[in-house]
This record gives C-alpha cells, structure tokens and sequence, in this order.
C-alpha cells in the first residue's frame, strides 16, 4: 500500500482527478469503480472540469457505485442514484446503460446482489476502485466484522454510519437502516484502488489502517495486502498517524 501526502481536500481532489483521467485515457473501456459521500465530490468536480475542458471521453468507460440505501428510490435525493447523476454521470459524456449502482428498491434484495456481482465480473472485474473511509474502517457499506470473503450483500448499517450520514437527510430517523453493498472480496478483486482521506474526522481510521494490523474488525485493513492500492491522503487526515511516528 502506498501513500501520497497531500497540503488539503482541494490538492487530494486534484491529485485524485489526474489519476482517474490517466486511467481513462489509457484505457477507454475502463472499468471504473465509485464511491459517494463528502470525501469524492471534490474529485468528481475536477473530473467535470476537465472534461469540459479537455474533451476526457467516457463514452466507453463502465462505472460501479459501491452501495446504494435499501428503500430509497433512484428518484430520492438521498439516494446514491441521485447523489451520482447530480455530481458526475450528467455532467460527462457517459452513457447513462454504463452506469451501474445497485437497485435499493426491488422485490428479493438477494437476487439483486447476486445480479450486481455477475455484473461486475461480466464487465471483466474492475480496474480501478475509489473508497473513501469510514471512521469505523468501513469501506463501502462493510462493517467492522464483516468477512474478507463477502460478496455483494445486504447490510444492517452501523448505527455510527447512520448518525455519520444524518448530516445529509433531515433528522437521523429519515437514514435507511440497511444497504446493499460491494463486499469486501468484490472490493478487493479490483486490479487497482485509490483510498482518499481528509479532514480530522479520519485521523484514527489513518492511524488503524497503517498500523499494518489486518483484522475484519476494521475493514479497509485489508488493503494492507492488496498489491496496487493507493492512500492520497491530506495532513490533517495523517497528522496522529505522523505524530506517533508510523508514516
Ligand atoms: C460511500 C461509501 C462509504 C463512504 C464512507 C466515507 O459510497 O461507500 O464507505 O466512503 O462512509 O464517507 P465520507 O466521504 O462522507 O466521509
């Protein structure tokens, strides 16, 4: 695993988009993972600036969302459907049939999961995910205790992620109790992952997950093992992690 110091959340964003486009132009049928939440907007806002700026074609390009709420439609504002369309997916030249996000809304769950995880590996696995990360070491919708070897599946979302998350739905009652989720063996299987962390909020998930200590007790420790993952990470976010000398 390798780490990227960065000044502040506009550098991570800028340094996060420069590595996408990369990708992209050197792979036009990349097959590119994606995440929600505050960390990524920052970079999906460069993303569309550079393609307004410098044509960067996703016309082939294939994208997989981590997660999505159960019970929210795409329609919903807090659902990732729409968190998507409005931050990236309008804003490109991507074909709207090449965006992938599970369904939260259909009759058996199970058979979605099983549908979302075909999926992936009939688009020929991913190249390249991008994670954020919870302060619980979550990465998508995975939970502390999760098992390495999940595959897409259903979640009972912790009830930290639910008060983390509070901040973008009217009152915490409002925050779906479950999600369908990327598991971690999904996860894991991407040829590549970028990490993004910044702001103090992630101080002590930096410090756990560069301990080196994998356990499935915190989640993206796992990407301690994985043979191409990438942190970029601001100095707020490493600070404790340099103030006890492990970075
Ligand atoms: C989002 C996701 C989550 C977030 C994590 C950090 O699709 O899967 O794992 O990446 O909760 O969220 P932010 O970026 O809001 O701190």
């Amino acid at each position: 695993m390798n780490i990227i110091e960065v000044k502040n959340y506009d550098e991570m964003s800028l340094k996060a988009a420069e590595y996408i486009i990369n990708r992209v132009k050197n792979n036009l049928n990349l097959n590119l993972g994606l995440a929600t939440g505050g960390t990524p907007k920052g970079v999906y806002n460069k993303l569309i600036e550079d393609h307004q700026q410098n044509h960067t074609s996703y016309k082939q390009v294939k994208t997989f969302n981590l997660d999505e709420y159960i019970g929210l439609s795409k329609e919903d504002s807090n659902s990732y459907h729409h968190y998507m369309n409005e931050n990236l997916f309008q804003h490109l030249n991507i074909l709207n049939e090449n965006t992938h996000i599970p369904s939260g809304l259909n009759d058996d769950n199970e058979a979605e999961c099983r549908k979302y995880e075909s999926l992936i590996i009939e688009a020929g696995g991913i190249d390249l995910q991008i994670l954020g990360i919870g302060a619980n070491g979550h990465i998508g919708f995975n939970e502390p205790g999760t098992s390495f070897h999940s595959k897409t599946h259903v979640v009972d979302l912790a009830q930290s992620t639910r008060k983390a998350n509070a901040r973008f739905f009217h009152s915490l009652d409002e925050v779906p109790t479950q999600a369908i989720t990327m598991g971690i063996q999904t996860i894991y299987q991407s040829k590549e992952i970028l990490l993004l962390a910044s702001g103090k909020s992630k101080q002590d998930a930096m410090v756990k997950l560069l301990s080196g200590e994998i356990t499935e007790e915190f989640p993206a420790s796992i990407l301690n093992n994985h043979p191409k993952a990438l942190i970029i990470a601001d100095e707020e976010a490493l600070f404790r992690v340099k103030e006890i000398s492990i970075f």
